[in-house]
């Protein structure tokens, strides 16, 4: 695998690009949409998700490795977004991503906590402005929610890695150029 690194710095140049070409009205502006990235450790079965390209690179020696990008997320609650919480929960090593604000009350309770490192990003609640959906999944034996765009990775996770279907968890504009 290449250096995360080099790898991010294409990555953000390609999809600058792919998001400017939308024009949207009542939409967050896509030339303000970064990546948000996904970092996978399989010593603990954890997805994390971040657009902290400095994070990801501090992380890496610790065995979280950068797999690819979710899609294009916001950083300030723009036009249409709101936000999708963080949370972790370090007893079962889990990061868990929603919108909802009910289900970031019932996982504190069972012991997530709200991460403010990396920021709050900011997704579409709804299907528009150009983006598309990010299922959740969810592997009880693993304790690891799993974010993707992706619907043959989402099939594949279901039929081989045994993970369920949760939710449709928000919106993001995607890439282009995966
Ligand atoms: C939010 O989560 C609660 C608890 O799981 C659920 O009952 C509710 O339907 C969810 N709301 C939305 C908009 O998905």
């Amino acid at each position: 695998m290449k250096s995360p690194t080099i790898l991010l710095s294409t990555v953000i140049a390609a999809c600058y690009q792919s998001a400017m070409a939308l024009k949207p009205r009542t939409c967050g502006a896509p030339a303000d949409a970064v990546p948000f990235y996904r970092a996978y450790d399989s010593a603990r079965t954890d997805h994390w998700y971040t657009y902290d390209v400095n994070a990801l690179n501090d992380f890496n020696p610790q065995g979280w490795l950068l797999q690819n990008v979710l899609g294009l997320v916001f950083l300030t609650e723009e036009e249409g977004t709101a936000p999708l919480f963080h949370m972790y929960n370090g007893a079962v090593m889990d990061n868990f991503y929603t919108m909802n604000t009910s289900e970031v009350t019932a996982a504190q309770e069972s012991g997530y906590k709200i991460s403010s490192n990396p920021l709050t990003v900011y997704i579409y609640p709804t299907q528009v402005c150009g983006s598309v959906p990010v299922y959740r999944l969810y592997s009880g034996s693993e304790t690891d929610n799993f974010y993707t765009t992706s619907e043959s990775e989402r099939l594949d996770f279901i039929t081989n890695e045994g993970y369920k279907d949760v939710e449709i968890t928000g919106y993001v504009l995607p890439l282009g150029c995966s």
